[in-house]
């Protein structure tokens, strides 16, 4: 297990490009490996989760060429997937789990997919009820990995999502996408949308009906027995990585960062808007399109201006929204001015690791006070805190969420398990040091 010390830094400022982001990467692995012909794929996640994708449409007949740099080469199985000769390895990934079982589902084959201690303390039920629903045979061990899937023909089913989830619907949407029939899938929070973008992309039908309120409830529709093509396809830089260095730039009055190339989709920038209510100003210098997502360039400051005097309240469908940022905001929170208040964020518990429990005896081994409560946290702003030792539990969004904290923190923080900062930014401490000046 590897130890980083974080010093403190006087200040924030430089550019940045974000490795590719986490949940497109796999979207686009995952259906350029059943797709037929050959995708390229530029600027793919150098995060390991990812690749563990990568290695499991290897196992499952798909041909990889990595490189250069980051891109990526993925022949397809051309709809058929092939019996894999050994398990599945998931890794530490539970989109690569999730999503995966639905797209194989419908392959005559049987599968073991397998994970790391963390996945497999994971719930999995929520994935294997739909599939069931639609015919499949999946054994679980309590809801657990190991997961193993009997293929077969699936049915189309009209679904619900009981709780938002991106992975539960991309499974449902991935195993409907080859059902017999036309499958629905209703969510009352609309979770982010890369599978709806990279499913059109590789040339599916898919129907999207929503109310007048574009957070708010929507039906996806998708014809089953549907061939997907290749694609050529830059990946955006990952938000949710970027959302460490713009919780950093809240710290310092001075603080500015330009970051490039940022996926900027709108079910994932909400974040965005959070960072503005802390406090920050962000700036958009350029937005395009490409496959239908957005990507553009920012640039981040500390507003000048009166700072809030009540905590900032984050919760229903922003909670949802900001899934993966709540540990970097929630560690950035007793330096804001009024502090914040996470509400509806059970879902934290079931991450790589039980991220409301961790942040908050890392926030008060830093000397924070702060509420814990069964759904989120209540943390006041105005704090100051100390350097501490930090477990990270070897979750890589733990890891890195504490070294941003530990640089307005006096003495320094030592970061236990820092090394799982490679499951989704490997570049993640080098990147901040070229950014922090000291
Ligand atoms: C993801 C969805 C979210 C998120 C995870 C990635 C995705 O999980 O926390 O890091 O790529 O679809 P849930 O679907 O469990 O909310």
């Amino acid at each position: 297990m590897s130890t980083q010390i974080i010093r403190p830094a006087r200040t924030l400022q430089g550019s940045l490009t974000v490795p590719g982001d986490k949940s497109i990467s796999h979207r686009y692995a995952m259906l350029a490996g059943f797709a037929e012909g050959t995708s390229r794929l530029a600027n793919f996640s150098t995060g390991a989760d990812p690749h563990s994708s990568l290695g499991c449409m290897e196992a499952l007949g798909a041909t990889l060429r990595k490189g250069p740099g980051a891109a990526v080469e993925v022949t397809g199985v051309g709809g058929s997937f092939l019996q894999p000769k050994g398990d599945l390895d998931c890794g530490n990934s539970g989109s690569t789990m999730r999503m995966l079982a639905g797209l194989i589902a419908p392959h005559p084959h049987t599968f073991t997919l397998i994970g790391d201690h963390s996945l497999t303390m994971r719930p999995m039920e929520r994935i294997r009820k739909p599939l069931a629903q639609m015919g499949a045979r999946i054994e679980l061990v309590d809801d657990h990995a190991p997961m193993t899937i009997h293929g077969g023909p699936l049915k189309a089913i009209d679904f619900t999502t009981p709780i938002p989830s991106a992975q539960v619907k991309t499974a449902v949407l991935f195993a409907g996408l080859q059902g017999e029939g036309t499958t629905s899938l209703t969510e009352a929070v609309r979770t982010r949308d890369h599978s709806e973008h990279a499913l059109k992309a590789f040339g599916a039908r898919l129907d999207r009906t929503a109310g007048a309120n574009e957070a708010g409830p929507s039906k996806l529709s998708i014809a089953g027995g549907q061939k997907l093509h290749a694609i050529d396809a830059t990946v955006p830089g990952d938000i949710s990585s970027a959302a460490f260095f713009l919780c950093a730039a809240l710290l310092y009055p001075d603080a500015n960062l330009v970051l490039d190339s940022l996926g900027m989709n709108p079910t994932r920038a909400a974040l965005l808007d959070v960072i503005t209510a802390l406090g920050g100003r962000i700036k958009v210098l350029t937005v395009e399109e490409h496959h239908g997502e957005m990507i553009g360039t920012i640039q981040v400051n500390r507003a000048e201006g009166k700072p809030a005097t009540e905590p900032y309240v984050i919760s229903g469908a922003l909670t949802a929204q900001v899934i993966d940022e709540l540990p970097v905001l929630a560690a950035v929170a007793p330096y804001t001015s009024a502090g914040l208040i996470i509400r509806d964020a059970q879902e934290l518990r079931v991450k790589e690791s039980d991220r409301i429990a961790l942040v908050a005896r890392n926030l008060r081994a830093m000397g924070a006070e702060l509420k814990e409560n069964l759904d989120g946290l209540e943390i006041p702003g105005n704090q100051s805190l100390h350097g501490a030792s930090i477990d990270s539990a070897d979750d890589h969004r733990i890891a890195m969420a504490f070294s941003i904290a530990a640089l307005r923190a006096t003495g320094d923080t030592e970061i236990h398990g820092a090394e799982a900062a490679s499951i989704s930014f490997p570049e993640f401490f080098t990147s901040l040091d070229s950014l922090a000046q000291r």
